[in-house]
């Protein structure tokens, strides 16, 4: 049995997604503010991406930023934009090293100039590479994307290239911003809060969900080896018997 950190690798999770929560409550417990507590949560990233990557696992999706969270105030999605920008920025050698592909999910086209074409090149330099495929999900909301893949069905059905009867699962995944990639199997959720919050709603039908009370920027490498070692015991049924 291949072992890495004392886990059997074959159980691991092929796809982790993690919910970062708690950036902001970790700064206010230190009196910083909210944006100190995301510059911290960017070191948790780097540990979360070299770990999933030392693991094999196939697929990290990050939640980075929600459809939601613009409704945040303008500093702080400015900073958490050029936060995005810094860190593709420094980071993109390494990832090339360590043979990650960046992609990403959710309405990007919404972001800044500068983060899209930030994120673009980082796409398109590691497009080839075939470890660890990095998903950053940014401006991203599941029903959002449920709506948007189901509007670019309905203009198939309406121009006649697709009739209502082929729409099954199959068919709403390749219409989904995750098109082609696997389910997650686990989703990690850091800061205590028990709820999915419009992330991976359709993928996520059967992952396994783990939950930490510790906040984002706090969560180890040993907690996020604990959250792997917790679903390689656990029992998946997918709704059999
Ligand atoms: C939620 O914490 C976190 C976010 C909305 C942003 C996540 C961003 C990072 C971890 C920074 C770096 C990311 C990349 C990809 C470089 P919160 O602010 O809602 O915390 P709170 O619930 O305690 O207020």
């Amino acid at each position: 049995m291949a072992q890495k950190y004392g886990l059997d690798t074959a159980k691991l999770p092929v796809h982790v997604g993690m919910i970062m929560d708690g950036n902001g409550r970790w700064a206010k417990k230190r009196n910083l503010p909210r944006i100190a507590g995301h510059r911290e949560g960017a070191k948790t990233v780097r540990m979360a991406v070299k770990t999933s990557g030392e693991l094999g696992i196939k697929v990290l999706t990050l939640y980075a930023f929600s459809t939601e969270n613009w409704k945040r105030p303008k500093e702080e999605v400015n900073f958490l934009m050029n936060l995005l920008v810094e860190y593709l920025v420094k980071e993109i050698d390494e990832l090339q090293q360590e043979n990650v592909r960046i992609c990403s999910i959710g309405n990007v086209t919404d972001l800044p100039k500068k983060a899209l074409e930030t994120l673009k090149n980082a796409e398109k330099k590691t497009v080839n590479n075939k470890g660890l495929q990095l998903n950053l999900a940014l401006s991203y909301g599941g029903r959002d994307e449920i709506v948007r893949s189901f509007r670019n069905i309905a203009y198939k059905v309406k121009d006649g290239l697709i009739s209502p009867e082929d729409i099954d699962h199959d068919l709403i995944n390749e219409y989904l911003d995750t098109k082609n990639q696997p389910d997650p199997d686990l989703i990690i959720r850091t800061s205590g809060e028990m709820r999915l919050s419009n992330f991976l709603l359709w993928q996520g039908a059967y992952s396994e969900l783990w939950f930490t009370d510790t906040l984002w920027p706090d969560f180890s490498k040993e907690e996020y080896l604990q959250a792997l070692e917790d679903f390689t015991k656990r029992q998946r049924r997918f709704g059999k018997a």
